[in-house]
């Protein structure tokens, strides 16, 4: 196995981190390498915010579903996904008048570039990710800084069309990694397929969960009266409060790149 298969292989997510500074240096690595990764067109549609405030991290915490190791982390990046900054240079160059010489509306960001600048942004992320494992650190995304998109605006002065994607958490391990819970994945057969999509049976479901259940699920109590995997999972991940809340902040921040949508063409 080459070493960064080998890399691969034996990340996981480190939640709980070593009382050390993450030097200067190495932070700059590891944004050195975000910068590095494939970007479309190379427009570069994403910034990286390092929280440094201690005060910040702390509101995180609450604001990305009460997650305590937030403001222990000593390295913390939000990875935003970012059409203000090309949106402004199409402004200062003039643009608009470009635009009506032609007999144009300028176009305005819309739910494409919307996702293609969310693509650029976790495709740095998942680079930067990489890059701080073969440093030494452990990493841990948290999904949940898309909630509460009107509070993370304020809170970071986030202009109109610049979206908070992801958000990272690096720090050295406290010892070797502490093994929380087997690493597990279903089988490739159920997530890689040639030529064309296939929907699985519920026998294949049952199958691709056995080692789920296993590891995970025997001996466990369902949450809300749920009997089986499916339930559990549907009530703790998919109907929980912070899906809702996340599904209601996504919405609210594509709903004003929407309104403010000129020169579309349907
Ligand atoms: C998009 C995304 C969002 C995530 N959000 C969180 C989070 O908010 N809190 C957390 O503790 N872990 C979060 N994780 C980490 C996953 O729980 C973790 O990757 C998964 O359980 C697999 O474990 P592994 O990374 O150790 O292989 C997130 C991972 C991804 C890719």
């Amino acid at each position: 196995m080459n070493p960064t298969i080998r890399l691969i292989n034996n990340r996981k997510s480190l939640r709980s981190y070593a009382h050390k500074a993450v030097e200067r240096d190495v932070k700059n690595q590891i944004i050195h390498a975000a910068m590095r990764a494939p970007t479309a067109g190379n427009m570069m549609l994403y910034s990286i915010l390092e929280v440094d405030s201690q005060h910040k991290k702390e509101r995180l915490v609450e604001s990305c579903d009460h997650q305590p190791f937030i403001a222990k982390a000593p390295f913390v990046l939000i990875f935003l996904a970012d059409y203000q900054r090309t949106f402004d240079h199409y402004l200062h160059s003039g643009v608009e008048e470009y635009c009506r010489r032609e007999g144009r509306t300028m176009r305005t960001p819309g739910e494409g570039d919307f996702l293609l600048a969310c693509n650029d942004a976790l495709i740095a992320a998942q680079t930067s990710v990489l890059a701080a494992e073969s440093l030494g650190l452990g990493s841990c995304y948290i999904g949940d800084i898309m909630e509460n998109w009107e509070t993370h605006r304020d809170m970071f002065s986030l202009p109109d069309y610049v979206f908070p994607v992801t958000m990272v958490c690096y720090g050295y391990p406290k010892t070797e990694y502490e093994k929380e819970k087997p690493v597990l994945r279903f089988a490739p057969g159920y997530i890689h397929f040639k030529d064309e999509y296939k929907r699985l049976s519920p026998r294949e479901f049952r199958d691709m969960y056995a080692p789920y259940e296993k590891e995970f699920y025997s001996g466990i109590t369902f949450k809300n009266n749920a009997e089986n995997p499916g339930q559990h999972n549907y009530a703790r991940k998919f109907d929980s409060d912070f899906s809702r809340e996340m599904t209601r902040s996504v919405r609210a921040a594509l709903t004003l790149w929407q309104s403010q949508e000129k020169g579309r063409d349907s």
